[in-house]
Formats: C-alpha cells, structure tokens, sequence
C-alpha cells in the first residue's frame, strides 16, 4: 500500500514521516498517518511494534525519556507540535493520556480531578473548580460512585474506578485529543465494558488515541484502526475494513493470529 493513500485532509493529527529511536536503535520509520476528529482510533499490532513510543509521540511524551528521539512533522490543528516555542506541558493539557496502570496521586479523589485545572489556571473560583471536577466526574462516568466521598483517597478506589478516575483528571484540562494507552488490560470484563462505553460517549467531545491488544476491543470501539509491524505502519483505514478485508498480507495474518 502507497504511503500517500494513507493520508487524508482536514483531520485532527497529521504525522508525517515519523522516525523515533531509542540511541541508535530505530523503534519507528517513516510513519505518516492522519487523525480524525470525534473518532476512535486504534493502535494495534504485535508487542513492541512501537504502539505506545508512536502515541508518546503524540503529546511529547517521549521527551521525558532521555535517549529517545523523534524527528518528522506532527501538527495538531495545523501547528507543529514539534515547535520550540510549544510548551510541551500546555501540549499534554491538550492532549491527555491515560496510562495502561491506573495511576491515580497519592491524594484524594477531588484533587486528583482538581490538579490539572488548579495547575493551568483554568478556574476562577472554588465553585467553578467544584463543577469542573463533577463535570470531568460525571463523563467518566464515576460520579454517582464517588459523590459522598469525594475527600478520601484515590487510591483506595476499586481498579476500574482508579482508571475511571485517571481519565477525569485526563478530560478535566478539557482536552482535544485523548491518548489511551492499553487502558483496559488491568481491569475485569465489567470494568472494562464500563471503560468502552465512556470511550465511545468520549468521542462526541474528543479525538481518541487508543493501544490495545484485543482485537475484539478494537472492532467494537474504533472507526479507524492503524497496524503497526517492526516500527511500521502497515495499514490504516476504517476498522470494518481493517477486519474484513486488509490489503496487506501481514495484517490479515496478525488478525487472523497467524503473528502476533
Ligand atoms: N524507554 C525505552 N528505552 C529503550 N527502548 C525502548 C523504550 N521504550 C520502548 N523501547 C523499544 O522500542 C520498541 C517499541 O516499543 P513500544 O513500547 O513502543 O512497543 P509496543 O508496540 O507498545 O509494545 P507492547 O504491545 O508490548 O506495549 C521496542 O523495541 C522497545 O524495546
Ligand atoms: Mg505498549
């Protein structure tokens, strides 16, 4: 598959010629690939195709990790996020991420929720910080579990609740684009059918990023699903095509589990 059939106009992300290496060795080559707004899409592929350093490099996250480094063109709304004059810490307000491990502050279930607003300046007064935590809340679809007892700790939170309250602190700087790492893998079938049903609520406000393993969890939540192979994109396109009909041998064995 030509690489320029991948790429469409007016979409949330373009990425473009991507190339990420940890020291000298190349975890990903040449990526070029668009986003779309108010969609879900997919990250899949074998482990350690480079699944989670392509999303990091989505917000900058692989900034944070010394040997890394990204060169290409990646624009969100047009604007290089690459630029010497982007904040890389406003970029992550941008575009949040939630992680494989929920990973809540050692503080309480508000504060978790009330960080990234107090951080960024977003709020003007204690009411309004109040209804931005209960609003990122209720999207995550926790609220009503947590509403009388918003003072004690995060971490004493059932693990589906933990990662439920990871991405209200993530949708709480109001971002544009959501970033979700294998969000699902530590929780149980009903957590994660919890997790699913937010995500695809999410995307009437978000642009969702998400890794997973399961193909199962890819074919039921995401529009679009990008294969990833040694550091490659292999092949992009609406999932129902994706699982269908691929184009590229290599996708067609990974599904079918023939590699993987
Ligand atoms: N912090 C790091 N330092 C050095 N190499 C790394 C680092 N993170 C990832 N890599 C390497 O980059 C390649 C891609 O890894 P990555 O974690 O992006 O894969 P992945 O597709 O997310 O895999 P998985 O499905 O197992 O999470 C691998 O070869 C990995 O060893
Ligand atoms: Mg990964």
């Amino acid at each position: 598959m030509k690489e320029a059939s991948m790429i469409q106009t007016g979409q949330k992300i373009s990425a473009r010629n991507v190339q990420v290496c940890y020291g000298d060795s190349p975890a990903i080559r040449g990526v070029s690939v668009d986003i779309a707004p108010n969609t879900v899409t997919a990250f899949i592929g074998p482990s350690g195709c480079g699944k989670s350093t392509f999303l990091r490099c989505l917000n900058r996250m692989n900034d944070t990790i010394d040997i890394c480094r990204v060169s290409g063109d990646i624009r969100i709304d047009g604007e290089d996020i690459y630029d010497r004059r982007v904040d890389p810490v406003q970029l992550r307000a941008k575009v949040g991420m939630v992680f494989q491990k929920p990973n809540p502050f050692p503080k309480s279930i508000f504060d978790n929720v009330a960080y990234g607003p107090k951080i960024h300046g977003l709020t003007r007064s204690k009411a309004e910080l109040a209804g931005v935590v209960e609003n990122a809340l209720r999207k995550a679809a926790l609220w009503d579990e947590v509403k009388d007892r918003l003072g004690s700790a995060g971490t004493a939170l059932s693990g589906g609740q933990q990662q439920r309250l990871c991405i209200a602190r993530a949708i709480a700087t109001s971002p544009e684009v959501l970033l979700m790492d294998e969000p699902c893998s530590a929780l149980d079938p009903i957590a994660t059918a919890q997790i699913e049903e937010l995500i695809d609520d999410l995307r009437q406000n978000f642009c969702v990023v998400i890794v997973t393993h399961s193909m199962q969890q890819a074919a039921r939540i995401s529009q679009k699903t990008a294969f990833f192979h040694l550091g490659s994109l292999v092949e992009y396109g609406d999932t129902d095509q994706i699982f269908t009909a691929p184009h590229d041998p290599r996708t067609e064995s990974y599904i079918t589990g023939r590699i993987g």
